[in-house]
């Protein structure tokens, strides 16, 4: 049953020891960002500061730290994830509308606009400044109608105005780039603290068009509840804790980083759109979410990895149906390097699989392709295949820099990498010569009588 909001999916996280409440005092400039850190890096619990300085809200982090809660917020196991996982994405559940919404007890217009009464979450040592982390971007394109869910990060610069980090190619900067081409401002909703499900559903890499929105009811197996917004045209969800509704100014930018990503490295200087504040709703003693991102392995890393896995199972499928399993590792920062199992049919079939997940909508710069036999979550099989089956100078795809919607720090310009695969399965019908050696009697014999670890 799907988790009518934020608080229901905590308190179940309470129960189960699976959320924590720091009561002490804590500074909001690294030191919320460094317990969660700390508790990701041994996927441990979401944490709820319950006293921030500067602020009278409860502040929230790491609530996907460990993928057991994207995993219990989509209420899938990993038995046939991928398989699974696609069945919901696939089942789009329209939103239904309503007048009344919690996420508008309060709200606040005017003068009495000010994004210095949120936290003021610094991440990292190097950041430009507070950033908003966990905010739901909605927009909708004036020419097409169509609504866009994502999430992209903004830079407190001062009451009223925050940076949106939506690079050319993501479907909220199409959408200011097409209302900018006829003047027009585009408004945008960010929605902080909503239901689990959505800010997963944000992470879908469908084609423009396809409203998040939907794909979140058809995740959640319920539709999602949503109020129109006071000063903006957009709809948002009604359970959300906070909503800032805003309007980008068309022609005016403003820097956006240094920033710590998701690749474990800085982010330089850029130039992003504005958005001008119209107002700040909030339910009543609002709970403010933030996300950690940084090194691998972080919630931002798990939000991304399920969907973009089966985005790539799903292109990996179209070239050999008898694909095993994709994984997309964690050292690769759960996007940039897959590696994929299959049954293949024909030798070269494998160049095909590899092609298409370099050329997909994740940004995977690398990709290792091996037999089904191969265990693909265990580096170790997977490197024992490279080495047993694979000749670099005829198994190696290298591609020219190409575009790739992702942070390469490597990469020679912004949003490109060059890119390469390994085919590391054994030549078509001679795997038998390639398997591993195995002494009968392994897996029955019990070694526990005698000794235990
Ligand atoms: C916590 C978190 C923060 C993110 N921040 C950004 C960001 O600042 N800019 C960005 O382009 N993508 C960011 N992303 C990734 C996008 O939200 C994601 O790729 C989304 O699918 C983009 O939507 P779009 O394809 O509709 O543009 C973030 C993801 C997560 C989980």
């Amino acid at each position: 049953m799907a988790y009518k909001n934020l608080r229901e999916f905590m308190e179940v996280l309470e129960d189960q020891g699976d959320l924590i409440r720091i009561k002490d005092e804590v500074n909001p400039s690294y030191e919320v960002a460094a317990y969660v850190r700390k508790s990701s890096d041994v996927e441990g619990p979401a944490i709820l500061f319950e006293k921030v300085q500067g602020t009278n809200m409860k502040v929230l982090g790491g609530l996907f730290g460990a993928k057991r809660r994207v995993l219990q917020s989509l209420e899938l196991d990993e038995k046939n994830l991928l398989t699974n996982y696609l069945k919901k994405e696939g089942t789009v559940i329209m939103p239904r509308n309503v007048d009344k919404a919690p996420s508008q007890e309060i709200v606040l217009t005017g003068n009495d606009i000010d994004l210095y009464s949120l936290p003021q979450i610094i991440h990292f040592e190097k950041d430009a400044g507070p950033y908003i982390t966990g905010g739901i971007q909605i927009a909708k394109s004036r020419r097409t109608g169509k609504r866009n869910a994502g999430m992209y990060r903004m830079l407190i610069l001062d009451k009223n105005h925050l940076t949106v980090y939506a690079p050319p190619g993501r479907h909220l900067r199409i959408i200011i780039e097409q209302n900018l081409e006829e003047n027009e401002p585009t408004d945008v909703a960010t929605a902080i603290g909503t239901d689990p499900v959505i800010p997963l559903a944000s992470q879908t890499r469908k084609a423009f068009g396809y409203d998040e929105i939907e794909i979140a009811g058809g995740l959640r197996g319920a539709p999602v509840e949503m109020v129109g917004c006071k000063t903006i045209n957009v709809d948002v969800p009604a359970t959300a804790e906070i909503v800032i509704e805003g309007r980008t100014v068309p022609g005016r930018e403003a820097e956006d980083g240094p920033f710590g990503e998701y690749p474990g490295t800085y982010s330089d200087v850029k130039k992003t759109p504005v958005v001008e504040v119209t107002a700040i709703t909030m339910r009543k003693d609002p709970i403010y979410q933030f996300c950690m991102t940084g090194t691998p392995m972080t919630e931002n890393h798990h939000m991304m990895e399920l969907p973009l896995a089966a985005l790539a199972y799903e292109e990996a499928y179209k070239i050999c149906p008898d694909v095993v399993d994709v994984v997309l590792t964690p050292g690769g920062t759960s996007r940039h390097h897959a590696v994929v199992s299959i049954k293949k049919r024909h030798d070269y079939e494998p160049r095909n699989v590899i092609l298409a997940l370099l050329a997909a909508n994740i940004g995977i710069k690398y990709v290792v392709v091996v037999d089904h036999d191969i265990d693909i979550r265990n580096q170790t099989d997977v490197e024992w295949a490279i080495n047993t089956r694979m000749q670099a100078q005829d198994d190696v795809l290298i591609l020219p820099t190409m575009y790739s919607p992702t942070l390469d720090p490597s990469a020679p310009m912004h949003r490109s990498s060059s890119k390469m695969g390994i085919d590391a399965t054994a030549p078509l019908g001679r795997l038998d010569e390639f398997s591993k050696v195995k002494t009968p009697g392994t897996d029955t014999v019990d070694l526990s009588k005698y000794w235990s670890p």
